[in-house]
C-alpha cells in the first residue's frame, strides 16, 4: 500500500484539521440530517459537539463526491454497533474518526473492508492501560522503544488496533488484544495473518495526530491517496 497520486489508488484518505468558529459550525450543521442535529444537541461539552459535527460534515462532503448526491441528501444508516453505511451503496466502504481538531475519513469502492482511527498522542499511557490492550510481544516491543518515543508508539499500536476493529465493524466490543501487531521494515504486520488480506498503515497526518488505516483486500496492497480537505472547496492534495 503506497501513498501516491496515481489514478489506480484504491483508497482515499481525507484529513481535515478544522478551526473552531461558531458561524462555521452553523454552516456545517446545515448539511447534517435531523437525526444528526438531534444527536449534536445531546453533547454536554462543546468540544465533543464540534468534533461530532465536523466529522459528519466532512463525511458527507466526501460521500457526496463519491455518490454524486448532495451532502445533505446522503442517507446514512447505522447498524446495531454504530457502523455506518450509505443506503443503496453496499460496495462503498468508508470509515470516520475524529480526535480533537482532526477528522479523518477513508473511503473505497474497491476493498472489502476499511477502518480508520486517529488519536492525539498527548497522553502518557499508563502501564495498566497497556496491559489491557497489548499482547505480551507488543509490550516487549514497546519496552525496547526509546523512552522518548514510547508514548507515541503506544498510541500508534492503539490506533492500529482500533482501525482494525472498526474495519471489522465490531469496534471496542471486541478485545483489542485479539489483534496484535509486529513490524517488518517499519510496516505494521498483523500477527498470525498468513493470507495477507489485511493491510495496515500509519498515515502521515501533517499534524501531531497519529492516524492508522486498516484495509482488507483480496487483490493485494491497494494504493492510498492522502488528501487534505479545505473547507468550502473540493479536497486537494
Ligand atoms: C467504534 C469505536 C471504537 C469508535 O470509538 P472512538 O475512538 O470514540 O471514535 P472515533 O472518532 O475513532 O470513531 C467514531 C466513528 O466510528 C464509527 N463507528 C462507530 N461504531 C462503529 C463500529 N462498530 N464499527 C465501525 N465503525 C464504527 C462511526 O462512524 C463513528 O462516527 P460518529 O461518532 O460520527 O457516529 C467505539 O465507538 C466502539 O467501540 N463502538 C462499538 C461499541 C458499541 O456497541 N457501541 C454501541 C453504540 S450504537
Amino acid at each position: 500500500m503506497q501513498q501516491s497520486d496515481n489514478q489506480s489508488d484504491a483508497i482515499n484518505v481525507v484529513l481535515w484539521q478544522y478551526a473552531k468558529n461558531g458561524s462555521d459550525e452553523e454552516r456545517w450543521m446545515r448539511s447534517l440530517s435531523s437525526n444528526e442535529r438531534e444527536r449534536a444537541a445531546t453533547y454536554r461539552f462543546e468540544r465533543d459537539r464540534t468534533s461530532f459535527i465536523a466529522g459528519r460534515y466532512l463525511l458527507r462532503q466526501v460521500l457526496s463526491a463519491h455518490t454524486e448526491t448532495q451532502p445533505d441528501e446522503v442517507v446514512l444508516l447505522a447498524d446495531a454497533y454504530g457502523m455506518l453505511t450509505v443506503e443503496g451503496r453496499d460496495t462503498l466502504q468508508f470509515s470516520l474518526s475524529n480526535a480533537d481538531g482532526l477528522v479523518a475519513v477513508a473511503v473505497t469502492s474497491e476493498c472489502e473492508r476499511v477502518g480508520i482511527d486517529c488519536e492525539r498522542p498527548d497522553a502518557e499511557i499508563e502501564a495498566a492501560a497497556l496491559e489491557s490492550y497489548c499482547s505480551p510481544d507488543e509490550r516487549r516491543w514497546l519496552d525496547q522503544v526509546p523512552a522518548g518515543e514510547r508514548p507515541r508508539a503506544a498510541v500508534a499500536l492503539w490506533t492500529l488496533k482500533e482501525s482494525h476493529l472498526k474495519a471489522l465493524g465490531v469496534g471496542l466490543r471486541q478485545d483489542p488484544r485479539s489483534v496484535a501487531f509486529s513490524w517488518q521494515d517499519g510496516i505494521p504486520i498483523q500477527s498470525g495473518e498468513p493470507n495477507r488480506q489485511w493491510h495496515h498503515r500509519l498515515i502521515e497526518s501533517g499534524s501531531r495526530h497519529v492516524v492508522a488505516l486498516a484495509v482488507r483486500s483480496q487483490s493485494g496492497a491497494p494504493g492510498i491517496r492522502v488528501l487534505t480537505f479545505q473547507d468550502d472547496s473540493m479536497p486537494s492534495e
